[in-house]
């Protein structure tokens, strides 16, 4: 449901039936309609030939209160009937000021975080004239070959549930026109993220069980937030393009999830329906597209070239087109452009980099990085003279990762400027480029790590080597780094190496070398700060996994909640699944990562052994801060359905609460199970919590046993 209050609502949506009333169809179709960024040649098309007859309700990618507001006049005085555009962009993570990846995002495992991030980036697009984002992309990822991967937040539907609801929140705020906010839509739908073979674009053959169980939960997640709209994605499913299909668009989205905002299509991805090969012409496509539920179809003018002959061929009908079009409208109301379609010029400059949007930025960076060995080097101690290595170790722009929509790499703090400002006694040698080298450079750099106590070398991913069609078949380091990490590595200088990357990199060949190893992913506008604060320990490091790190490609698709075999992989049953030459294990599983201390989870309590189907139980398990310094944990809640009338999974995430302890202080954590929470897809494709006896463990990754006890579903 929208978030608006019902008066609101009923005043808008019969303000929008009068509008619906007084406009021709060519208007009407003229307000499904976005343009902006061509799909052939990525240039600006702003067609202000199309403001007299209102052909044109939408752009995206124009941002800026200048030409945002110069774009509104000029439409505001030649379309007679004064409907005001409506401006959106890729706010992806961040609009000026630049926070981590959402990939990143979802390893601080604090949804709220990315809550106040997202709501920065609505303040800052909105000052630029945006009333719209095409973000958060809550598609689950399980393939790190797939680019897209940066994109969303990992591997888990429970996990990506709570920050599509979080980040829906933070763009929207309570309620849909509030000041300083914009609209949120959720992308891809659905199932982009299991293209198959990582392959960007290509097609995806699923069972609808975990379509519904696995797939679909973020977005009814991001729904029940009030997710305003949602984008159609590019790719088929189960043969039949996600941009054209009825049963999903219409029947699951609206239907079955109860969606009440509108959708847009993905750029092209209505014409798309030809090379598809399920529509035969760009008229076909367009009735296809339209009649499946696509309301806006995104950068193009086959809605204002088509669909008005369709009407007239009664191949559609007006009030088909009044109805794809109220929601739009109801939004623009909503949204308050009736009355102040324009955006204060001068805000830009307040808000841009603020101070404040740093800190926010900061504090998410921080909570990012993912700790994953370490013998004891880290945290580095002052005194420590420390050789900063690597290509992105004084790095500005790749930093910030892809869909960096409005950047400003001048204003990146790197992490050589991170480490100086913290005071660190460091010295720098970039050691090669990302992808190529010399062997002067790299003398340089083994030069300055044998000078000194440690060597931190950062190494990585460019940001043009994640995201959208940036699918890699190999996840390694390129050969150069490698080479640059061997030579430092030969000098007997301790290494701490962190890694900047949009996707999980196989670490096989140096994990065990070096001395501390931590993903730092792209951090954006404030790495270096985050960085140099986590390296130096004036915070804990608290980053979780929210992706499976492979031992190798071979492994891929390698993720922690596979269904059950008849021979399991962390059983002790005689055979192993696996390979020959490798067994079914990640190298590091979802949920993981170290802290600077230890922590103790004891005292598990159930408040019952036995719940109702439409029941709860209270969990409490008792935390303990062991070591000698404050940090930060990551409880995490697995549960496991034992016998069911389907395979279930090894476990699932139910529950988790990050929590800050000093030394040796304790805390109990509390969660609530709904049986709800239990519920799956039978054969039937019938939702149920089947009556039985389940496992929960209270933990600190998805593998570990931590504390577990047993209750039963009556
Ligand atoms: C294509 C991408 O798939 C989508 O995520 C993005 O929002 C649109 N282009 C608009 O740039």
């Amino acid at each position: 449901m929208l978030p608006v209050l019902n008066e609101r609502m009923e005043s808008a949506t019969a303000h929008a039936k009068e509008l619906l009333s007084k406009l021709s169809l060519t208007e009407k179709i003229g307000q499904l309609s976005q343009f902006g960024t061509s799909i052939y040649n990525n240039k600006r098309e702003y067609f202000p030939e199309h403001y007299p007859e209102g052909k044109i309700g939408s752009y995206l990618t124009v941002s800026g209160a200048q030409i945002t507001n110069q774009l509104q006049r000029d439409c505001q005085e030649k379309f007679p009937t004064h409907i005001p555009l409506l401006f959106a962009d890729d706010v992806i993570h961040g609009y000026r000021t630049t926070m981590p990846t959402p990939l990143a995002q979802s390893c601080s495992w604090n949804p709220s975080a990315a809550e106040r991030g997202a709501e920065v980036a609505a303040k800052e697009a909105y000052v630029a004239g945006l009333r719209w984002t095409f973000s958060p992309m809550v598609d689950i990822a399980r393939d790190p070959r797939w680019g897209r991967i940066v994109e969303g937040y990992g591997e888990d539907p429970y996990l990506c549930s709570r920050f599509a609801e979080a980040t829906v929140r933070g763009y929207q705020g309570k309620e849909i026109g509030e000041k300083y906010h914009i609209l949120a839509c959720m992308k891809h739908f659905i199932g982009y993220g299991a293209c198959i073979g990582g392959r960007d674009y290509n097609e995806v053959d699923m069972s609808p069980q975990t379509l519904y169980d696995i797939y679909l939960p973020p977005f009814q997640a991001g729904i029940d937030a009030g997710a305003a709209t949602v984008m159609s994605a590019f790719h088929s499913m189960n043969g039949v393009p996600c941009t054209g299909s009825r049963h999903l668009l219409t029947e699951v989205l609206r239907n079955e999830c109860g969606f009440d905002g509108f959708v847009v299509s993905d750029a092209g991805a209505v014409p798309e329906l030809i090379p598809h090969g399920y529509a035969e012409d760009w008229k076909d496509a367009a009735q296809k597209g339209f009649q499946a539920g696509v309301n806006m179809l995104m950068a193009g003018d086959f809605y204002n070239d088509y669909l008005p002959q369709l009407v007239a061929e009664g191949k559609l009908t007006e009030q088909e087109i009044d109805e794809a079009l109220l929601p739009i409208l109801v939004l623009k109301i909503l949204l308050g452009l009736f009355e102040s379609p324009y955006t204060d010029e001068s805000e830009e400059a307040k808000f841009f980099f603020c101070e404040e949007h740093l800190s926010v930025s900061r504090e998410i960076a921080k909570e990012c990085v993912v700790l994953l060995e370490n013998n004891g080097i880290l945290p580095l101690q002052k005194n420590q003279k420390v050789a900063l290595i690597g290509p992105f170790a004084d790095e500005k722009d790749h930093v910030l990762g892809t869909w960096s929509c409005r950047k400003d790499p001048e204003k990146t703090v790197s992490i050589l400027e991170g480490f100086r400002k913290a005071g660190v006694d460091v010295t720098y040698a970039k050691g090669c480029d990302i992808c190529e080298g010399c062997d002067a450079k790299l003398s340089e750099a083994v030069e300055i790590a044998r000078k000194s106590d440690v060597a931190v070398l950062v190494l990585g991913e460019g940001e043009d080597m994640s995201g959208e069609a940036k699918s890699r078949t190999d996840i390694s380091l390129p050969q150069i780094q490698l080479k640059l990490l061997d030579a430092v590595l030969e000098t007997g200088v301790p290494v701490v190496l962190l890694i900047s990357a949009g996707r999980p990199i196989v670490v096989e060949d140096f994990r065990e070398k070096v001395a501390a190893l931590a993903y730092i992913w792209q951090l954006g506008t404030s790495t270096g700060d985050a960085v140099a604060e986590v390296m130096t320990g004036r915070c804990d490091v608290s980053g979780r996994l929210s992706v499976s790190v492979p031992k190798s490609v071979g492994q891929i698709p390698v993720y922690y909640n596979y269904p059950s075999t008849g021979r399991p992989a962390l059983g002790k049953i005689w055979y192993e699944t696996g390979y020959i030459d490798e067994n079914a294990h990640s190298r590091y599983p979802f949920g993981y990562g170290l802290s600077y201390t230890e922590f103790e989870y004891s005292d598990l309590r159930l408040s019952a052994n036995e719940m109702t189907a439409d029941g709860s139980i209270t969990i409490n398990c008792k935390v303990k801060n062991v070591g000698k310094r404050a940090g930060k944990t990551v409880v995490q809640l697995y549960v496991r359905d034992l016998v069911g009338s389907r395979v279930r999974p090894i476990k699932e995430l139910k529950g988790f609460e990050k929590i800050d302890l000093d030394a040796g202080e304790s805390r109990t954590v509390t969660f609530i199970l709904q049986a709800r929470e239990l519920a799956f897809h039978n054969e039937k494709m019938e939702k149920v919590v089947e009556p039985g006896r389940f496992r929960l463990w209270v933990s600190k990754d998805s593998r570990e046993e931590g504390i577990s006890g047993e209750f039963e579903v009556v």
